[in-house]
């Protein structure tokens, strides 16, 4: 569906930043994993639209985590409340969630907390405990953000320079006993975070789904610009924004992923 959204709010976060944006008909549908493509400015280099996981929906507000990586990015970090969004969404397969009862992991990279966000919401309201490994660059990456996802999640943190947390990665962090007693993992990050993430949990049978971070052109399946291999015979590709971005991590080909 393409919206012509309202920014609502936009919050500094950080070296990120946590945009509000009115689109009823969006945050009506919208499920965890899955993500709108945003366009973001009017001049030709960025006419392409940019994805962004939901973070959150709140009523008819979608909430929309993004860290500020190159001019589309920042274009929309400079939105002002009132300013008009042009998005297209929600787009791509989503989490499958959880049965009441069980507890699961999550483990986000980065930015990658977008989509595990609005899981745990979802899954906490499902009755499911949620078990939330987060692994970022420095404290200062995302403000207030992480010291506010306790009531949401067991949470444990980790920063490359040690400033919050543990020091090291989220794999770090998760250890030998991280994924001990849980039913199914969840994650979202950069390859080089879900590929051993992938092997621990096919080492431990633990059910792992993924949301793979490929760029994206057109977001709907039609330009073949964000093929993901995997296992087939013969070995095929998949599209990360119509069949994703998210997938069981058994059916990538892991060998073939950069
Ligand atoms: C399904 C999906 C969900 C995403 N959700 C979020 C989110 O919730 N919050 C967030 O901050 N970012 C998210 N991203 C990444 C975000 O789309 C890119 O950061 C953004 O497109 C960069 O645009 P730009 O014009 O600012 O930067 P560009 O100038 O286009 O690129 C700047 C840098 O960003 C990297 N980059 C560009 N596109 C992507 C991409 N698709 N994935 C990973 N890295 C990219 C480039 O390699 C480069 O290093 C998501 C990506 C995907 C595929
Ligand atoms: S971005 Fe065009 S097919 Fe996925």
């Amino acid at each position: 569906m393409r919206l012509r959204a309202v920014v609502e709010e936009v919050r500094g976060c950080g070296d990120a930043a946590l945009l509000r944006v009115g689109a009823p008909e969006i945050a009506a549908s919208a499920a965890p994993g899955q993500f709108v493509h945003i366009i973001c400015g009017e001049d030709s280099p960025r006419v392409l639209r940019r994805p962004y996981s939901v973070f959150s929906v709140e009523g008819g507000t979608l909430g929309i985590l993004l860290k500020v990586t190159g001019a589309g990015s920042r274009w929309l970090a400079c939105r002002r409340p009132g300013d008009p969004l042009d998005i297209l969404g929600p787009l791509g397969r989503g989490y499958a969630s959880a049965a009441a009862g069980e507890e699961v992991a999550l483990v986000a990279g980065g930015t990658g907390i977008a989509p595990l966000h609005f899981l745990a919401v979802e899954l906490r309201r499902e009755g499911v405990g949620c078990r939330l490994f987060w692994g970022m660059e420095s404290a200062s990456d995302f403000g207030h953000l992480p010291h506010r996802l306790g009531d949401l999640a067991d949470t444990r943190l980790a920063t490359m320079d040690g400033t919050l947390g543990a020091a090291g990665t989220v794999l770090d962090l998760l250890g030998d006993s991280g994924l001990d007693g849980v039913a199914r993992a969840y994650a979202c990050g950069p390859s080089a975070m879900l590929k051993p993430l992938h092997r621990l949990c096919e080492e431990a049978g633990i059910p792992l789904q993924v949301s793979v971070e490929e760029r994206m052109a057109c977001g709907v399946g039609a330009c073949q610009g964000c093929a993901v291999p995997v296992v087939d015979d013969p070995p095929g590709y998949r599209m990360a924004c119509r069949d994703g971005p998210v997938f069981p991590s058994v059916e990538l080909d892991w060998e073939r992923i950069e």
